[in-house]
């Protein structure tokens, strides 16, 4: 089922009779595929189903190439991120090709979804100037995280169920509202496996979003949970290189407040929020999809 899906990725790059960029699109950590899983869970095994499938997960990678370089990610998967092999330039614009490539693609599919997946390309980029904008300063505002999040990860899941929904001629509604939850469910289980997991397990440094100035929410809760002096020690580590005492005294202070739990708690709600919403339509595989995103370790 997959294979299917990489192989039109690979098509699609191929079709540029470029020898030096398909080596490069080989050398990128390849995913867990979500977005295409759902597509094809959602839309059934089409033509066109696998076709969305491809475009969306190379506009997602596109996606990942750029916010690599603008987060200084040295590591994407477990392997050496493409910036950090072949530079920034070559990482920005193997993301341009990607995702034009993508987007040549997708003005074959029908109007309406060459439109929500357009749209949310917009919505991601507008979501990751918001999430370098927000990390300018140590950010206290939930609001402002959701909105982010929301734009930055959500808004191509969302998209992407949407879609798959028009062309299996489903409930559209219905499957935005899915993938929308899904989406920010993801993004906060992510922020949370940042602190929790060591960096062998999530193939990234642990801890680097704060190192980078994102207060994720479990920063946001703890921030509101302690005394003044240890909110002014935790802003005094903020975009800080952690030692390993500092790591153990956040970590031991997000356990006392229970702001790892509640995080989890939320995005557990989202994760219900999103099997509420397709109730009716019978579908384990798209509970399943929830139930081992939330579950994930990495
Ligand atoms: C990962 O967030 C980033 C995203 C989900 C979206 C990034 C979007 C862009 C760079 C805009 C792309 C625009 C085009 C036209 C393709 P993260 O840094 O929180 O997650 P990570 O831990 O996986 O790096
Ligand atoms: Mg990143």
């Amino acid at each position: 089922m997959l294979e299917k899906v990489e192989f039109l990725m690979k098509q699609m790059i191929e079709s540029l009779n470029d020898k030096h960029i398909l080596e490069l699109f080989h050398k990128i950590p390849k995913g867990k595929r979500l977005r295409a899983k759902l597509i094809l869970k959602i839309a059934g095994l089409s033509d066109d189903a696998y076709k969305l499938a491809a475009i969306v997960e190379l506009i997602h990678a596109a996606s990942l190439l750029h916010d690599d370089v603008i987060d200084d990610a040295l590591t994407r998967r477990g392997k050496d991120s493409i910036n950090a092999v072949f530079g920034n330039k070559t990482s920005i614009m193997l993301g341009d090709i990607l995702y034009s490539k993508g987007f040549t693609s997708l003005t074959t599919l029908a109007q309406n979804i060459a439109y929500k997946v357009s749209n949310a390309v917009a919505l991601l980029s507008v979501g990751e100037l918001l999430d370098v904008k927000l990390s300018e300063e140590f950010n206290t505002n939930e609001e402002l995280y959701m909105d982010m999040i929301y734009k930055k990860t959500a808004s191509l899941i969302e998209a992407a169920s949407a879609s798959a929904a028009m062309l299996a001629g489903k409930n559209v509604e219905i499957y935005e509202l899915y993938g929308k939850n899904l989406g920010l469910a993801f993004q906060i289980i992510d922020d949370v496996l940042d602190i929790t997991q060591e960096s062998e397990k999530l193939g990234k440094p642990s801890m680097h979003d704060f190192k980078e100035g994102k207060t994720t929410l479990p920063y946001m809760y703890l921030y509101d949970r302690i005394d003044e002096y240890e909110k002014e020690r935790l802003k005094s580590l903020f975009k800080k290189d952690l030692s390993k005492d500092d790591k153990i005294w956040i970590k031991n202070k997000m356990q006392e407040t229970s702001s790892l739990d509640d995080s989890i708690k939320y995005a557990k709600k989202l994760g219900l929020e999103a099997m509420r919403a397709i109730r009716d339509e019978d579908s384990e595989g798209l509970k399943k999809i929830i139930k081992d995103m939330i579950e994930r370790d990495f």
